[in-house]
């Protein structure tokens, strides 16, 4: 079929790709009602104007917001996250945001915006003790000498409910060393533990019930830059996802969903530094009626499961040549379409979704 060509410019906000960019025909996989779907914005170029939109019952399948700076990543999921909320009769999804750097507060509406010191999570649940300190030494870059010393102290604790973080302080200082290295490496593993407790830190890694289990709609917004030391925020989110992840296994969220947003991802499921257990809940949660919404500004420097495991993608500028080639090969992308993402302004992105045969150049509005 002859491609036609678009007339004018349609969206005046556009300075460069989108007046050129060829008449855009959506065609859907699958019958969808509008009531199913929270619209994400205009497709670009099509003609009658359509929305574009991200089926619900995608949610628990997640979503990738991916773009370099400044490019709308968080803009855009605000715009979800209001839409699935604001409704007369709401999605039966509650959002919960983990608000890396505290802008969601005021870009939701009637966001319960809540401060970590307030919600407590312990860092360790009652599994395995073996998980725990897998746990532990991912969110604390443990030595492999660290690692046993701790296995050690739970043994100690053998037969505790839970491994509350002080009581494990308190096993490892009176542990007996067994050797020079033992020590050395007690002593430097309780330096870690100890850094989670001290000051204003005491209480954040504390046993609590976790109080999103309420029925209300309103977004959740974790606001995380309350948290001022970048490790421990980063522990914070780690252990707050631990808990959100065994609560959905155990039902105890009952028929009610939750949409988790992870901003700045790169600090939970990076290449580098990824935590195996939200690793695995990508994986997983989606059974228990968790949907995740992952945002990174370097798709490249994300683990392999991110790309797998998110059934939307949402693509705003990439101008990094890996980025795009990590892309190109988890979404086999058109040529076109490759060929404008480092030029598409703010708020203008690819969207990849089971919903459309193809991928659609959309305008988030
Ligand atoms: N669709 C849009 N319509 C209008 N303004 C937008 C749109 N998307 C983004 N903006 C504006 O562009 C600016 C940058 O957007 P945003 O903060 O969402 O970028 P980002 O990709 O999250 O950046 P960062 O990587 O730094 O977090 C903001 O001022 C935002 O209001
Ligand atoms: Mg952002």
């Amino acid at each position: 079929m002859k491609r036609r060509e678009s007339v004018g410019v349609i969206y005046p906000t556009s300075l460069g790709v989108i007046p050129k960019y060829p008449v855009q025909e959506p065609v859907k996989t699958r019958e969808v009602s509008s009531e199913e779907c929270i619209v994400l914005g205009e497709v670009v170029n099509s003609i009658p104007p359509v929305d574009a939109c991200v089926p619900v019952e995608d949610l628990n399948k997640h979503i990738l917001v991916t773009g370099a700076t400044g490019s709308g990543k968080t803009f855009t999921v605000a715009t979800l996250v209001n839409r699935l909320t604001t409704r007369e009769y709401p999605f039966n999804y509650r959002p919960l945001v983990l608000d890396w750097h505290g802008e969601y507060g005021r870009l939701l509406k009637n966001p319960k915006v809540v401060d970590p010191f307030q919600l407590p999570v312990p860092l360790f649940g009652d599994e395995d003790p073996n998980a725990s300190v897998d746990f532990a030494s991912q969110v604390l870059a443990l030595t492999p000498a660290q690692e046993y010393v701790l296995l050690k102290a739970f043994e100690n604790l053998r037969g505790w409910d839970h491994l509350d973080l002080t009581g494990v302080i308190e096993t490892l200082e009176k542990m007996v060393d067994e050797s020079g290295w033992f020590r050395e490496s007690r002593l430097s593993l309780m330096r870690k533990l100890r850094r989670l407790v001290v000051g204003k830190y005491r209480g954040l890694f504390k046993e609590t019930r976790i109080g999103f289990l309420d029925n209300a709609r309103s977004p959740l917004v974790i606001d995380l830059s309350r948290v001022g030391d970048l490790t421990i925020r980063r522990v914070y989110v780690a252990a707050l996802l631990k808990k959100i992840f065994d609560l959905a296994v155990r039902g105890e969220f009952g028929v009610s969903k939750l949409l988790v947003v992870v901003e700045e991802a790169r600090n939970l499921l990076g290449k580098e530094n990824h935590v195996d257990v939200l690793v695995k809940m990508l994986d997983e949660v989606r059974k228990f009626g968790v949907g995740l919404v992952v945002v990174s500004q370097s798709p490249s420097s994300l683990v392999e499961d991110v790309m797998v495991n998110t059934s939307t993608k949402i693509v705003h500028s990439v101008k990094s040549a890996v980025d795009l080639e990590v892309l190109d090969k988890a979404t086999n992308m058109p040529v076109e379409l490759r060929e404008v993402i480092p030029y598409l302004d703010k708020g203008e992105a690819v969207l990849f979704s089971g919903l459309y045969k193809k991928p659609l150049l959309v305008k988030v509005v």
